[in-house]
């Protein structure tokens, strides 16, 4: 036993795990130490920054033996950034350490023994993946230094650091697809040069607060929404030559009014200032209308990913009928629809439910249903109308399902579920409750939907077996 641990205290720690939320875990005399941005493996000297009951957190202070899966991040801006947590770990030993977290929180938060959990599947391609970028415009507090003019503003477009309002600077995220990495960069430029007023958050003076841009990864278009306090933007005309002069690619560039002293990024009016106000995404067949501003998967190579293990786990026959719960704008439910007899998908989100229709009529389907409601207020009221389902997919939020929906779906003997979770604890402790209702689990397959953070999603399969009488 060395010295008490004490805020400020440097001690030597050797990493031997990460935790869920992606920082890296060691041990003095037992006692557990969460440490952003260390490896597995490595030998380091930390500095104490937080004492808890149970835990502490420190900042690495030296590296004295780097672990051997420790790597040079690309990204210039990676420690400031806080927007990925594991750039400095080898792909490989993400993808390790990813299905370990989902091992260990079926093992540590349920009594479920072992369930076969599938090393997390690899995205092809670990980079410039996210399809949507809302970035925050600011101003440099100082002169442009080439500038003899008073008072120019130089530009800045970029990120909050993690937990603040601090903006990093962002040439190039490197997690972005690079059309809107380009669209940020000719954005910018074409701001500096007209010198748009730039949005003050403290006074709520100023103009421009975001950009928001979106991809088509199958159509290579894309959108941007300038995001603006006030409803004119100054020599419009010459920004739109701009950036479309420099990005072929852009399609339709749309302004958002938010003039609202608040955190949240668009305000309710949207107007099309030129070209087209949605994107088609064209996916193994199935065709998506997104606007920049409504919800889609962010990834959209992960979204085929997860289309391949659902086709199997789903493994829906021509006479079947699916419940999809948490819809979302039907991406998932158009999947089922394709093999099913016919869908039924529920969202809180009326906006997103109105999406799914259309893109359930996009594409033709006659056998589709969609309903705006809470999958907990509206499983029960089709259970008591006699509507039967063999399969339900559940894609709740981080949070996971109500306990109603789980109690339903069993009361329902819906014989398979689905189950898609960005959040392994919830997720372990769903499966845990489904299978005290009668459900037995058996595969859970990881996907590395968003290499570089510690997000992992998860797709598990259920049945229901016995005699139920455990209800
Ligand atoms: C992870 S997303 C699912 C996205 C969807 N599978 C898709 O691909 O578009 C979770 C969804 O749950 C919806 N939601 C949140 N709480 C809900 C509830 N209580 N009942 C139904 N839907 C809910 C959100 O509106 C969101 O669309």
């Amino acid at each position: 036993m060395g010295e008490p641990l004490k805020l400020g205290s440097r001690v030597p720690l050797k990493v031997d795990d990460i935790a869920a939320g992606g920082e890296a875990v060691g041990r003095v005399d037992n006692f557990v130490i969460f440490v952003p941005q260390g490896a597995p493996g490595d030998e380091l000297e930390v500095e104490v920054i937080e004492l808890r009951k149970n835990y502490g957190r420190a900042h690495i202070s030296k590296i004295i033996k780097p672990s051997i899966r420790r790597v040079q991040p690309p990204c210039p801006v990676y420690h400031q950034c806080g927007g990925c947590q594991l750039q400095h770990i080898d792909y490989d030993a993400q993808l390790f350490y990813k299905t370990k977290i989902v091992k260990d929180s079926i093992q540590h938060l349920t009594d479920l023994g072992t369930i076969k959990v599938h090393p997390c599947r690899r995205l092809d391609d670990p980079w410039n993946y996210r399809n949507k970028v809302q970035a925050v415009v600011a101003a440099k507090p100082y002169l442009h230094p080439k500038d003899t003019e008073k008072g120019r503003i130089s530009h800045v477009v970029g990120l909050y650091a993690q937990g603040t309002h601090r903006v990093i600077k962002i040439d190039e995220c490197l997690i972005q697809d690079t059309l809107n990495n380009k669209i940020l960069q000719a954005s910018r430029e074409a701001m500096e040069r007209l010198q748009w007023p730039v949005y003050n958050e403290k006074d709520g003076s100023g103009l421009v607060r975001y950009l928001v841009t979106r991809a088509s990864y199958s159509t290579r278009e894309a959108l941007l929404v300038v995001v603006a306090a006030q409803p004119r933007l100054p020599q419009v005309q010459e920004f739109l030559n701009h950036v479309k002069r420099r990005v072929p690619q852009l399609k339709g560039v749309l302004l958002n009014l938010n003039p609202h002293q608040t955190n949240v990024v668009l305000g309710n009016r949207t107007q099309v200032l030129w070209g087209k106000d949605h994107l088609i995404e064209d996916l193994l067949g199935l065709k998506f209308q997104i606007s920049p501003t409504s919800f889609f998967q962010v990834n959209t190579r992960g979204l085929l990913m997860m289309y391949d293990v659902l086709e199997h786990y789903c493994d829906l026959r021509g006479k079947d009928t699916a419940v999809d719960l948490y819809c979302g704008v039907g991406s998932l439910s158009l999947l089922m629809a394709k093999r099913a007899k016919r869908v039924l998908g529920v969202d809180i989100s009326l906006d997103a439910i109105e999406d799914a229709v259309v893109n359930s009529d996009l594409n033709g389907f006659k056998n589709t249903d969609f309903l705006a409601g809470a999958s907990e207020k509206v499983l029960p009221q089709l259970y008591r109308q006699g509507q039967r389902f063999q399969l339900a997919l559940l894609d709740p939020p981080r949070k996971g399902c109500d306990g109603e929906v789980l109690q339903v779906l069993a009361r329902m003997r819906i014989p398979r579920v689905v189950y898609v979770s960005c959040n392994p604890s919830s997720l372990a402790r769903d499966l845990e409750i489904l299978t005290g209702l009668g459900y037995q689990v058996h595969e859970i397959q990881p996907l590395d939907m968003f290499p570089q953070t510690y997000h992992v999603e998860c797709v598990a399969r259920l049945s229901l077996v016995g005699d139920g009488k455990s209800r």
